[in-house]
């Protein structure tokens, strides 16, 4: 067998690549990373899941000090003022410990750290920053960037005319800023500015905001952001934007055809979707070629066309989530290593970290039917759960779809503050089968959120005892 530099080689340090490294080292690897930002992390770490979650919780802190819904718990906090400099501050703080983290677990696990972009030469061998390394298994891990929209450009220096990245770190808060794309980013997003002071619109070329979650929880959804401030222009494109001085004039229409409108505000966020990264990876050097969708086809094991050569996480198809790309890193590694590496890709949780938070597994309603099931639903609505009551935090509900036939849960919808914890109990509950009635007969402590689960899948047997 030919030597090689490394056993395994990783092309990207997000949360597929730095797990995968970690795992393949673990399982006694000679492990290399080749990561061309200047920190370890990724998307996720440097300008995606921690820096917004970081301004999510400041933000919200900031609304409850702020609009006086703390007056009521006897806590009064008038004149509460923002201080966006030193929450951005926090922010890099947050951002920093973690990617350092990740350095450190590196050296702990005796991954080397390439620094630089890699790009293929060979099936084994990739050149890092000028530098020949080769490597009997390369794992492509490179991740996704911004979806660019024709006929908006961003800026995100000058912090009109934004992407995520842009957003997480304007200089101040716009009066005005609209957010085109109603998905996860731009209500995620969209709800710090508007929580720190900003009027938000969201243009949503759909009908309903959060496309691919439950049609009933998209509607309630809908209606809570509604009540927080958000406006919403719902079946309508952007089809340009020109930026003037220090004001951005936007041009939509109804995305069925009609008459152009133009909008004049300080700040637009593009939030319309990710493509995953390929560019400059000599791909055509090792004969791989990309889907339709611009992503890496891989087989249930995470090998490419091209034997020895893996990919996992946003380069993939499936949902763009750090989780999945984390699960992928460690079965990737562990498929290299000989043993038996396998992600469930029927049970990835996808979480909307607003307030309130919005959390589903499995299938939706509408799916579940188009796949034939007869389904039983159990509703709960936090309203009637004690510690919501408690709290004032009672907006929101927990929807429980099982088989009418096996009583075997299909999926689990839930809008409630904690919702993204919540969900991990009924992941949980479906990787092992679980019929609604298993979960109803389950031991939940009171007073607690969790309750609202277990009378939702009391409702799904038509005995809840709360409502
Ligand atoms: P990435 O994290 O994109 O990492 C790929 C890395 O590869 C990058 O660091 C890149 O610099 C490097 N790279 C690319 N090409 C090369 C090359 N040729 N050579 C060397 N290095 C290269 N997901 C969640 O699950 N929860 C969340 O709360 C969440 N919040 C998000 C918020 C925002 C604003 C954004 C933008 C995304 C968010 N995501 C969230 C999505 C999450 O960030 C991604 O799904 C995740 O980062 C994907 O991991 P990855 O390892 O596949 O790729
Ligand atoms: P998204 O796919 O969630 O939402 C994009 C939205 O833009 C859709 O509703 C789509 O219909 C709409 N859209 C597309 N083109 C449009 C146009 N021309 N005009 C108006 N609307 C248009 O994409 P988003 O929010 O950019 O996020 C990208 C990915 O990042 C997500 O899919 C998710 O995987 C990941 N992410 C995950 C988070 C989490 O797990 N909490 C947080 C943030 C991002």
């Amino acid at each position: 067998m030919a030597d090689f530099d490394y056993d395994v080689l990783v092309i990207g340090a997000g949360p597929g690549g730095y797990v995968a490294a970690i795992r393949a080292a673990q399982l006694g690897l000679k492990t290399a990373c080749a990561e061309s930002r200047e920190t370890l992390g990724g998307t996720c770490l440097n300008v995606g899941c921690i820096p917004s979650k970081a301004l999510l919780h400041a933000s919200h802190l900031y609304e409850e000090a702020k609009e006086g819904h703390l007056k009521k718990f006897g806590i009064n906090l008038e004149g509460a003022t923002l201080d966006l400099s030193q929450m951005m501050s926090e922010k890099a703080e947050a951002v920093k410990g973690l990617t350092g983290g990740i350095e450190f677990l590196f050296k702990k696990n005796k991954v080397d750290w390439l620094k630089g972009h890699a790009s293929f030469t060979g099936t084994n061998t990739v050149e890092v920053n000028g530098k020949t390394v080769t490597a009997k298994d390369i794992v492509i891990a490179t991740g996704s960037s911004v979806m660019p929209l024709p006929g908006v450009e961003v800026d995100n220096d000058k912090g009109i005319v934004v992407d995520s990245t842009g957003a997480l770190k304007l200089p101040k808060v716009p009066e005005h800023m609209v957010v085109i794309g109603g998905g996860v980013i731009g209500l995620e997003l969209g709800s710090v500015w508007r929580r720190l002071g900003a009027k938000v619109t969201v243009v949503e070329y759909l009908d309903q905001i959060l496309p691919g979650m439950d049609e009933e929880i998209r509607k309630e959804a809908n209606k809570i952001f509604k009540k927080q401030g958000f406006e919403y222009k719902l079946g309508t494109k952007v089809t340009g934007c020109e930026v003037k001085g220090d004001k951005a004039i936007l041009s939509m229409e109804p995305a069925k055809g009609g008459e152009t409108e133009t909008m004049t505000v300080d700040a637009v966020l593009v939030s319309i979707g990710r493509k995953a990264n390929t560019d400059k990876l000599g791909l055509d050097k090792v004969g791989l070629e990309v889907n339709q969708r611009g992503q890496i086809e891989v087989d249930h094991d995470f090998q490419t066309a091209v034997e020895g050569i893996w990919g996992i996480g946003d380069v993939v198809p499936g949902p763009m989530l750090a989780h999945k790309a984390e699960d992928e890193g460690i079965a990737v590694a562990e498929n290299i290593a000989g043993e038996v590496g396998i992600v469930n890709h029927d049970l990835i949780p996808s979480v909307v970290y607003t307030y309130p938070e919005i959390a589903g597994i499995g299938l939706t309603t509408e799916q579940a039917k188009e796949q034939g099931y007869d389904v039983k639903i159990g509703k709960f609505p936090f309203m009637a759960n004690s510690r919501a009551k408690t709290n004032r935090d009672t907006d929101g509900l927990v929807k429980v779809i099982a088989d009418a036939k096996t009583d075997r849960v299909l999926g689990c919808w839930i809008i409630s503050s904690l919702a993204g914890t919540l969900i991990a109990q009924v992941t949980q509950a479906m990787e092992f089968g679980a019929t609604s009635e298993d979960i109803a007969y389950t031991c939940h402590a009171h007073p607690t959120h969790a309750e609202a689960i277990k009378e939702a899948a009391m409702a799904v047997q038509g005995k809840p005892i709360h409502i």
